[in-house]
């Protein structure tokens, strides 16, 4: 048997592509390894979102140079959002490199691996390719499981990659989604993440259009409690009334929202071309909360965009203070190829982009910790996906419906478990507690828990 060694770089929708990619190949007989010694074939599923991301593929693709020289037949692959930006001149910068497949080409893996005489590239000049994706889907978690209900991105926001490497919207039919997780739910699965570049712009382009919410209602109907769900990342010019009150009502949509705000300065969005107004975000969060008043709200945030001014900057961190995030990605602003800011004369230096992020980050932190500290002395349901055992002890972790991390020690729950948990300590990432029971199949769904107290404190 073949052996296939795959390292993954970048977003939920790359992680989706990876089990795409083991799937495509254990069709192929490739078995997936670990060590990097015994692999037949090398695959580098990378990231182009920020100028790290791609240096890490680069760096990590150099330290199989010499592997590749010492191991006669070996292979080495590039796909992802790299490929598809850099294509034909990744094979000319790296000789030891054999294909170079960008994301909307996956399929062509298995061809282009037959085919031993040619270098092979497969990345189209959009990339386009249409539902349904052929690609069987090996996933790596029996627990969790993630779901793309559409792909690419229309919005062109002035700093981003994403439609240049994954394309423009296209959304993949409502009943096909459906079926998979129908799919998913009788093998046991307790979580499905719904993906999409602008996972809640979904459906305008099919033909009969659907909704975001429609799609939601129906999942929910098909769950039946049994799973929980989630999706990621909204668009906030997209966050409707219909929504708002969807989060509120729908017993399987857990309490959490990722909503990418990037700038809290309206100057600086408009120069994003984000296609809302600082207020018009605040408003958004403001509906979200008054229907759900228990919402998680995490975001993405970039400092340094060209030309902001330490006012914009202070706007940033205002909004930041005003909607009290429970947690935030915060990046500094990366030059990207193809992109509009990529050509703006006002760059904003490394020096003043790594003081914003430090002073972001430090907002951010004291905010996250008091979110979580509200949480003390209440009781939670967590979704068991981790067990680690230590000198003994057992160390089990998982996350609330708020998408909240929750270690907590204890024999008997495992993974796929539904455990309620009592909070007795938390910092800006995790919580910690004690486990007060299993919960059963079912998940309590948007049901009040505070009125729990721990066993410890009934006796
Ligand atoms: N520089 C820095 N961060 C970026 N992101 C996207 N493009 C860039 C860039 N050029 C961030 C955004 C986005 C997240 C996935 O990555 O915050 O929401």
């Amino acid at each position: 048997m073949p052996k296939l060694k795959l390292i993954t770089f970048g977003c939920q929708a790359n992680e989706l592509d990876s089990e795409r990619i083991v799937g495509l190949l254990a069709r192929e007989g490739y078995e997936l390894i670990e060590r990097d010694e015994e692999a037949d074939l090398i695959i580098l599923n990378t990231c182009a979102i920020r100028e790290k991301a791609e240096q890490k593929a680069y760096s990590r693709l150099g330290t199989f140079q010499e592997l590749k020289r010492r191991k006669k037949g070996l292979r080495i692959g590039l796909c992802g959002c790299v490929a598809q930006q850099e294509g034909q001149a990744l094979l000319a910068r790296f000789p030891y490199l054999d294909f170079v497949v960008g994301p909307a080409q996956l399929t062509s893996l298995p061809r282009l691996l037959r085919d031993e005489t040619n270098r092979g590239l497969a990345t189209a000049r959009t990339p386009t390719f249409s539902y349904p994706v052929s690609a069987p889907v090996y996933r790596r978690s029996a627990v969790k499981a993630w779901v793309s209900i559409m792909e690419g991105c229309d919005r062109f926001c002035t700093f981003c990659v994403v439609p240049f490497t994954r394309g423009r919207e296209r959304s993949r039919p409502l009943q096909e989604i459906v079926e998979e997780i129908r799919g998913l739910k009788q093998r046991g699965y307790r979580e499905v993440t719904l993906l999409g570049q602008t996972v809640n712009s979904y459906g305008k382009k099919l033909r009969p259009p659907a909704s975001f919410v429609e799609l939601l209602e129906t999942i929910d109907r098909v769950v039946e409690g049994e799973m929980r769900v989630r999706f990621t990342s909204p668009y906030p010019g997209d966050v409707t009334q219909e929504l708002a009150e969807a989060m509120a009502s729908l017993p399987s949509l857990c309490e959490h929202m990722h909503l990418p705000v990037q700038s809290g300065s309206d100057r600086t969005l408009r120069r994003m071309k984000r296609g809302y107004s600082r207020d018009d975000y605040l408003k958004k969060v403001e509906l979200l909360r008054t229907k759900t008043p228990a919402l998680a709200l995490t975001t993405d945030i970039i400092v340094g965009f060209p030309g902001e001014t330490e006012r914009d900057f202070e706007e940033t961190l205002s909004l930041i203070q005003e909607v009290g995030y429970d947690g935030a990605f915060i990046f500094k602003y990366s030059t990207r190829p193809h992109t509009p800011a990529a050509g703006l004369s006002d760059q904003v230096t490394e020096e003043i982009k790594g003081r914003r992020l430090e002073q972001a980050l430090g907002l951010l932190n004291s905010l996250s910790l008091a979110r979580n500290r509200a949480y003390l002395g209440r009781t939670v349901e967590v979704l068991v996906d981790h067990e680690d055992v230590k000198r003994d002890a057992v160390r089990v972790a998982g996350r609330t419906r708020e998408n909240k991390i929750v270690h907590f020690s204890g024999e008997g729950p495992t993974d796929g478990d539904l455990v309620l948990v009592a909070i007795t300590g938390a910092s800006a990432l995790h919580l910690q507690g004690e486990l007060i029971c299993a919960n059963g199949a079912k998940s309590s769904g948007k049901k009040d828990l505070t009125t729990l107290r721990p066993l410890s404190m009934i006796s």
